[in-house]
């Protein structure tokens, strides 16, 4: 912005002053001459001396100016060989427009301990939809038994897993692998074992089809379980001012899905040093990977906000988990209504970061599941279903 309006202003001097001063005294023809040599020597400078700020780059120059919209980090020193291999590829993912399918479906990625408590609520919310879903599911510790037709036969397989040693970013890229065999698949949600769904079937296919951005939760948390959690090994890559913290839970576009299997650059640094018990930090790359990647890379096509609530409220290492005292139908209507998305920093001053949630640049209600929920209030949220579900 500083220099553009420097560069208005001295456009405006100038023809102020041929302006007052000399358009009297020169014939037409002169006057024309000088303003084009003026432009032609305006345009070889911005040639010559590329532009370095976001907007300058709009401006004056046809490149794609993505990468200059967030951290100048990328403006600021020259790439390493694998760093322009990665953004290459990361940059043609995200202009080349999305197949079109004509069955578009979302994939609901669930990540579960064991059995899947709440199976027969996701039943009840499937039903009816069935060729608009598809349904993957990740356990870590147990075989699950499943009740549900649209569960049975879906759990992933593959290389065999040693229960509870694979890091959680690793989980998630498989879930995204598998459910991108399908390119119906248009839409990825990652659910865990506690969530539960606060709307109905088609206002979450509408929620998350009819938009562009992926709703991945990014924020700056300056204290020590945010930036605090931070390792220089990490540079060049990713600066400190580059670090993002948001839930993992997430819902992604497609293109977004590709690029998560695309990347191996930041990928590697967050598995290598975004680890718990490290250096004296416990970083989680669950918490800050994916925020961070695309903040990097797609910073406004990502909403900075999560889907899936949760209540942080009390200030503890875990958020509230909900028992079935706390369940009745106000308290669920109160859940779909939320139209202010709150993180909970933790700084020194402990400070809130807090907004109204847009989609599509309306306002809208932030959420469309909610956590945790203990097994127990399954039976509750089974007779409130078609009641807290309706708009
Ligand atoms: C999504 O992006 C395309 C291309 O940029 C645009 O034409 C379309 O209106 C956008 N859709 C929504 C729902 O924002
Ligand atoms: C998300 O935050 C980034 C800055 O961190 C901003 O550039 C982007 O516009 C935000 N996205 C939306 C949808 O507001
Ligand atoms: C629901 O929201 C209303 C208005 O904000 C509040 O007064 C009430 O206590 C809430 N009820 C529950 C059960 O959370
Ligand atoms: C759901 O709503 C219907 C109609 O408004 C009502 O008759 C029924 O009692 C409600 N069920 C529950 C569990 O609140």
């Amino acid at each position: 912005m500083k220099v553009t309006r420097g560069w208005q202003r001295r456009i405006k001097d100038i023809f102020l002053m041929s302006g007052s001063r000399q358009r009297s005294r020169l014939k037409r023809p002169l006057w024309i001459i000088l303003l084009v040599t003026f432009v032609i020597i305006f345009l070889i400078t911005a040639f010559i001396y590329p532009p370095t700020t976001s907007t300058a780059c709009y401006i004056f120059s046809s490149r794609d100016c993505t990468l200059f919209n967030q951290p100048s980090v990328f403006a600021a020193r020259e790439l390493s060989d694998e760093e322009t291999r990665s953004h290459v590829v990361i940059r043609e993912i995200l202009k080349t427009p999305p197949i079109q399918s004509t069955n578009p479906k979302i994939a609901f990625l669930f990540l579960t301990t064991g059995t899947l408590h709440f199976e027969p609520l996701w039943d009840k919310f499937f039903r009816g939809h069935e060729d608009r879903f598809s349904v993957y599911v990740h356990t870590s510790r147990e075989k699950p038994v499943h009740t549900s037709p649209y569960f049975i036969g879906r759990d992933i397989h593959g290389e065999t897993v040693v229960w509870g040693k694979i890091p959680m970013i690793d989980i998630e890229r498989r879930l995204l692998a598998q459910s991108l065999l399908d390119p119906d698949n248009q839409q990825f949600v990652l659910l865990s074992d506690s969530c539960v769904p606060l709307h109905n079937f088609d206002y979450v296919y509408n929620y998350l089809m009819l938009t562009n951005v992926s709703f991945i939760d990014c924020f700056v948390d300056h204290g020590p379980h945010g930036t605090g959690r931070y390792s220089e090994r990490m540079r060049p890559e990713v600066e400190k001012n580059a670090f993002q913290k948001g839930s993992q839970w997430f819902t992604m576009k497609r293109q977004h899905a590709l690029v998560v299997m695309a990347d191996n650059l930041y990928y590697r640094k967050f598995k290598n040093y975004c680890k718990p018990n490290m250096d004296g930090r416990n970083c989680y790359a669950d918490e800050h990977y994916l925020p961070t990647l695309f903040n990097l890379i797609d910073p406004g096509g990502i909403a900075n906000r999560s889907v899936t609530y949760v209540d942080w409220s009390e200030g503890k290492w875990h958020p509230r988990a909900f028992r079935a005292q706390d369940i009745t139908f106000e308290f669920l209507k109160n859940l779909t209504f939320i139209e202010e998305d709150i993180h909970f920093t933790s700084d020194r001053k402990k400070r809130i970061i807090s907004g109204s949630c847009f989609w599509n640049s309306m306002k809208r209600p932030c959420y469309l599941f909610a956590r945790k929920f203990y097994p127990e209030t399954l039976h509750k949220l089974m007779t409130h279903f078609s009641n807290y579900t309706t708009i």
